[in-house]
């Protein structure tokens, strides 16, 4: 379909919003695809109620119990997102599991420790996401007490995101890739053969299966490849940005699967020409359903939060950010916000793990 314009409307999106209006997108295929620029006098999320079971979620996830192994939380066929707790404990050098299911994401939240592997040792800190591809036989191992959240991917295996005209070291440059060393593991489990990682657990279909060893899984002397895990520090990305217009949320992807993506919101300076909209757009990612992990900072465009909830803006209506978010813009000149967002192309199930962690009314923020 060819561009075509009615009425009042903007030369260039996100810019020169007429004074007391609203900017609404309504885009298809995540920001990719035909989208349309709406210049509104009210905002779409003044909803004064909803009716039925499609609504915007939120989920105070620090009350959500995830010690006993992965708890599940959001789902669909493509992608699992759960959390998992770990504590200071030695009997996480007994075991080591794999994941037959798919690709596994993790992303550190609080904590710190390593990670044993086939392929050798890696660290992970706050703020860390740790690759580990289909099938690679990997420990965790708490140094302090660790929330991590874990997201699956069970239909494709994680790229890259495309770097286009930005250029190859745009966004991360691959240099800071944290890459596993087996010298330094070999040396940790020598004389410790008998003892450590004599089982591993496997998942496949969901369900667990443990191998029994008699002496320490890991035994390699030396390995080549491009398959091994790998570590990525929320420190290490620099997030693409426009001084004079806001780029759309697609523009921070860090990692590719094929029925979603995995984004990161970091500190970055606000837009700074004058007319330029400073805060969140609202917009309709008609195709997507939306995910957000609040890490760390101070979440601008949204109040009440703190960091560890997670919210879940199903597609299907507007969003935007809160009335005092837009109010409160006022002289900021950067954001402080660390977060992890995940966009589905399939619709999400809850698990009913989030039952008693929901915040019923977070349907009623957006009310002024
Ligand atoms: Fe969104």
């Amino acid at each position: 379909m060819h561009h075509f314009f009615q009425g009042k409307t903007l030369r260039q999106a996100h810019k020169g919003i007429p004074e007391g209006h609203y900017e609404e997108e309504q885009g298809l295929k995540g920001f990719f695809g035909p989208v349309s620029h709406l210049v509104k006098k009210k905002p779409s999320t003044r909803w004064t109620q909803i009716d039925g079971p499609l609504k915007p979620r939120m989920f105070d996830c620090v009350e959500l119990k995830a010690s006993s192994g992965w708890q599940r939380t959001l789902f669909n066929e493509d992608v699992t997102i759960y959390f998992q707790d770990l504590e200071v404990d030695e009997k996480q050098l007994q075991s080591a599991i794999r994941n037959g299911d798919g690709d596994t994401l993790y992303f550190c939240h609080a904590g710190k420790g390593r990670i044993y592997s086939e392929y050798g040792l890696l660290t992970y800190s706050k703020g860390e996401y740790v690759c580990v591809p289909k099938g690679l036989t990997h420990s965790f191992v708490a140094e302090e007490p660790s929330r991590i959240l874990i997201i699956e991917n069970k239909t494709s295996h994680y790229e890259e995101p495309d770097r286009g005209v930005a250029g190859r070291n745009a966004i991360y440059d691959t240099q800071t890739i944290g890459r596993p060393d087996l010298d330094t593991m070999n040396a940790q489990i020598e004389g410790n053969e008998s003892k450590w990682f004599k089982q591993v657990r496997v998942k496949r279909q969901d369900q667990w299966t443990t191998f029994t060893y008699e002496e320490c899984y890991y035994d390699v002397v030396g390995w080549k490849g491009d398959l091994f895990p790998y570590t990525l520090h929320m420190d290490n990305i620099m997030p693409l940005m426009s001084h004079r217009a806001h780029l759309p949320p697609s523009a921070h992807t860090n990692f590719v699967a094929r029925g979603f993506v995995v984004c990161s919101f970091l500190p970055r300076p606000l837009e700074s020409d004058s007319d330029a909209l400073k805060v969140p757009f609202y917009h309709q990612n008609i195709d997507y359903d939306e995910v957000l992990f609040y890490h760390d900072g101070d979440f601008f465009s949204r109040d009440n939060l703190h960091p560890g909830m997670m919210s879940l803006h199903p597609a299907g209506f507007p969003h935007g950010p809160h009335p005092k978010a837009v109010k409160g813009i006022g002289t900021k000149t950067h954001t402080e916000e660390y977060a992890v967002m995940v966009d589905t192309l399939k619709p999400l199930q809850v698990d009913e793990s989030l039952d008693d962690v929901e915040l019923s009314d977070y349907w009623k923020s957006w009310q002024g």
